[in-house]
């Protein structure tokens, strides 16, 4: 059974109908890539995936329950998820916990024993402004896997970052996941990084929106962040990209 299912859901916003029909899938452990051009409702599918946001149609299915409109069950990193500045990074990421009833100290402890993993050892007591772009996206990834959920939903997380970084990003996330195995739904414009990163892609269209595209990525996460050499890399990535009209 797939972990997540998306059932025929629309949603107008703002008298535009903008996701027209939206049908897809997740199976556990998946990740998942979703493309589309900018303003196609993305965001908002996200939204209602997460449950901040009712569809005007359709369902969300989690481990075949039925979670249209309620929150709590995915872990979320919003597009805009902006660390608090006036927080220092051990205590943003220790929000997530406080939230869940933990006591402020308590929860200190537990979100510092994951630092380390995800490259924060040492810059606890930092505030946002004084960390790099890639730090404050690993504070705002470990904000997020501290919500707990095995299911997390990232909206474009790598995306102000330069060609470098995201690809140190991308090594630190593939050896991140194989320990936590998450199931993985990931909005990015990249097609290059979908194709390294996401198990299977949805492309989105133009409003009012519907899944132009669903391909496999037979080929993802190559060993050691290597090079792409597969055959089926151009084919697959030229689909993409005529889905896209790009
Ligand atoms: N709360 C809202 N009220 C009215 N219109 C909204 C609201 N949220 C989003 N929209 C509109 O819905 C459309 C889809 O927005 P959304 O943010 O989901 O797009 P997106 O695909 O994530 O775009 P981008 O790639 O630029 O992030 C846009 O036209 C936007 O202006
Ligand atoms: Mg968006």
């Amino acid at each position: 059974m797939p972990e997540i299912v998306v059932e025929g859901v629309s949603k107008t916003l703002g008298g535009l109908l903008t996701l027209a029909e939206i049908n897809l899938k997740a199976g556990d452990r998946d990740f998942v890539g979703i493309l589309g051009p900018s303003g196609c409702g993305k965001s908002t599918l996200f939204n209602i995936i997460s449950g901040l946001m009712q569809p005007d149609r359709g369902q969300v299915y989690i481990d075949g329950r039925d979670v249209t409109g309620r929150m709590g069950r995915v872990s979320y990193m919003r597009q805009k998820d902006l660390l608090l500045p006036s927080l220092n990074i051990l205590e943003n990421v220790s929000i997530p916990l406080i939230l869940r009833g933990l006591p402020r100290k308590k929860a200190s402890v537990e979100a510092a024993k994951h630092l380390h993993q995800f490259g924060l050892e040492g810059f606890e007591r930092y505030y946002p402004r004084q960390l790099s772009g890639g730090m404050r996206q690993r504070a705002a990834m470990l904000r997020t896997f501290l919500f707990s959920s095995d299911i997390l939903l990232l909206d474009e997380p790598f995306v102000s970052l330069d060609a470098i970084t995201k690809r140190k990003m991308h090594a630190w996330l593939i050896d991140v996941f194989k320990v936590i195995k998450p199931t993985v739904m990931f909005i990015t414009h990249d097609v290059d990084e979908a194709l390294y990163l996401c198990d299977k892609i949805y492309v989105l269209s133009d409003c009012p929106t519907v899944v132009k595209l669903e391909t496999a990525v037979p080929f993802c996460r190559p060993p050691h962040g290597r090079t792409i050499v597969d055959p089926q890399y151009g084919t697959i990535r030229d689909q993409v990209m005529a889905a896209l009209e790009i």
